[in-house]
């Protein structure tokens, strides 16, 4: 079979077009970390109250001296808020729901993870500044979603 020459010029370009496009997801998905979260943890939202780790939602300190953050987004509102977090400093975000879906989303950074009830959503993070993040509910919960956002102040460092 014999193709045109200009059939084949368009034909590659294409092909390259579709290779550069998948490469660009590629690139950006291992690079600036815009993926799925693979962390899979359930969790029984009906028993949420008595959890051990959710029952009260706080920040902590673990044996290794990291910083973990558990969240409970609820209608509508998030805990604990405030919340404080040094800067400069591997923060892990570990957050579920007790109730609807709801999202969490700290305006200004690229943190955004969804708070599904029955499981935990988990990122770990760092502020480089710090000041005041708010943190948005990006899911439709309810008629007060609109107002569902928390805070999170950053300390320490130069501001
Ligand atoms: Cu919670 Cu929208």
């Amino acid at each position: 079979m014999s193709v045109n020459v200009y059939e084949k010029v368009w034909m590659w370009g294409a092909g390259g077009l579709i290779v550069l496009f998948l490469a660009a997801i590629g690139i950006t998905a291992v690079t600036q970390a815009v993926q799925p979260p693979s962390h899979i943890e359930t969790i029984n939202p009906a028993t949420l109250a008595e959890h051990p780790e959710f029952g009260d939602p706080q920040v902590k300190t673990d044996a290794n001296g990291k910083i973990i953050v558990s969240v409970v987004a609820e209608m509508f509102q998030f805990r604990p808020d405030p919340i404080e977090v040094p800067v400069n400093t591997p923060v892990t975000f570990r957050i579920t729901s007790g109730d609807v879906v709801h999202g969490f989303l700290i305006v200004g950074t690229n943190a955004n993870a969804m708070a599904v009830p029955g499981y935990v959503s988990q990122f770990t993070m760092t502020f480089p500044k710090a000041g005041e993040y708010t943190i948005a509910c990006n899911e439709y919960c309810g008629l007060m979603h609109h107002g569902m956002v928390g805070k999170i102040t950053v300390t320490g460092g130069q501001q």
